[in-house]
């Protein structure tokens, strides 16, 4: 075994495949969303997920105020809607979104959309882990997903 420093850390963590979200919420009725791949199944009952954000996000004060948030699970097709929700000054003029009855922004043509309700906030360290209860779901299942691994996406 080797002692972590941030390079090997960060190195290390980059080989876990994950999935790709945007996390999205309507805030002073202007839609914002986050490339997030820490979201992640808590539990089937009550239905929790969970997913954290970095403290020094841009959007940080706006998703520590909401209610309601969705969740929009990319399919491979949608590369170019992660790119550009990783970037502080991302745009909403060329995504295909609508606004659902819990008024979160819910991306079209997604492998999956969850809207979800705050649940809890539990900061720890850098990043604040945002545990919220699903309550309604949205599926295209046959779309195929979006990887991210080793800092690229497959
Ligand atoms: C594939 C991918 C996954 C990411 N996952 C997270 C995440 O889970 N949490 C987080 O805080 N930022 C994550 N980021 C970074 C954010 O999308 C964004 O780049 C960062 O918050 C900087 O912008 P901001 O300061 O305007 O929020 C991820 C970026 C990429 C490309």
């Amino acid at each position: 075994m080797k002692k972590i420093n941030k390079i090997n850390y960060k190195k290390t963590l980059s080989k876990f495949p994950t999935g790709v979200t945007v996390i999205a919420i309507n805030s002073a009725n202007k839609p914002i969303g986050k490339t997030v791949n820490s979201f992640t199944s808590l539990s089937l009952s009550p239905p929790l997920i969970l997913f954290s954000l970095s403290k020094k996000s841009s959007s940080i004060n706006s998703f520590k105020k909401t209610t309601y948030l969705s969740i929009n699970v990319l399919s491979k097709k949608q590369k170019d809607i992660s790119i550009n929700f990783a970037k502080t000054k991302s745009q909403w003029k060329n995504i295909k979104f609508i606004n659902s009855q819990l008024n979160t922004p819910i991306i079209k043509n997604c492998i999956s959309n969850l809207e979800c309700q705050i649940f809890k906030l539990i900061p720890a360290g850098d990043h604040i882990i945002f545990i919220c209860r699903v309550i309604n779901i949205l599926n295209n299942h046959k779309l195929t997903p979006l990887i991210y691994y080793n800092s690229s996406y497959l």
